[in-house]
């Protein structure tokens, strides 16, 4: 028996922080009956076991072993890490401004996407956002999108989550910082941010989450019966 090519029920989101990455997820992965997978929270998770485990951060060995040896669970929004509900401190400070310098590590990485394909093969396709899933992780993804925003228009949608959580920042705060993690996630040199071959390119700035994962569920449909 020909086993099913592991992207052909796969729907990639890749983009930079603020671009409508996981509310456009949720609304694709709604309307297609698809589960749904934040990447971005799996390595966060791995920066903070790596902080909690006190290791240096910039030892990409060190910080394999730690991301092997550890249980993570992302699921609606709640994210686990052997057990324990970390999804409020992985949007912190700390975290934050770590994960790209763990997210850059190789080995860290080809346990990651190791993982991601499990979790596919699992469910058996689902919506999957982060930064190289149409590059690098299902490059036979059924539909890939490449998400972006004006710098603007990110920075106050992250700042907005900010205050939200109640970490009071402002948006200037908030521009500097991403800046400094999108150079860092666009130039590092495994799996770089960056849009993947055959991805439909969606400028999300002042449209509506509706009018957007509509025309991604019509990409969808017009692939259907196309694999
Ligand atoms: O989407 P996010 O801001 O939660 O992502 C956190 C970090 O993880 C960000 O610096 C980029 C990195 N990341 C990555 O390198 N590859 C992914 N597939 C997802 C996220």
């Amino acid at each position: 028996m020909t086993r099913p090519r592991s992207g052909a029920l796969v729907v990639a989101i890749d983009g930079p922080s603020g671009s409508g990455k996981s509310t456009i997820s949720r609304g694709v992965a709604t309307a297609l009956g698809l589960p749904v997978l934040d990447t971005g929270a799996m390595y966060r998770a791995v920066a903070y076991a790596v902080v909690r485990a006190g290791i240096d951060a910039h030892d990409p060995e060190a910080a394999a072993a730690v991301a092997r040896s550890v249980v993570i669970a992302v699921d609606r929004g709640v994210t686990t890490l052997d057990g324990e509900d970390i999804s409020t401190i992985i949007r912190g400070p700390d975290v934050t401004a770590l994960v790209s310098v763990v997210a850059a590590h190789p080995p860290v990485r080809a346990d990651l996407v190791r993982r991601q394909r499990a979790w596919v093969d699992q469910h058996g396709g689902g919506v999957v956002e982060g930064r190289d899933i149409g590059s690098v992780v299902f490059p036979d993804a059924r539909v890939k999108v490449f998400l972006t925003a004006s710098d603007d228009e990110r920075a106050r949608r992250r700042q907005r989550d900010e205050v939200a959580a109640d970490r009071e920042v402002s948006v200037a705060d908030v521009q500097a910082a991403m800046a400094r993690r999108d150079a860092a996630d666009s130039t590092r040199r495994v799996s770089p941010l960056r849009s993947a071959d055959g991805a439909l390119h969606i400028d999300t700035t002042g449209r509506s989450p509706d009018d957007i994962v509509a025309e991604i569920v019509t990409a969808f449909a017009a692939t259907e019966g196309a694999t």
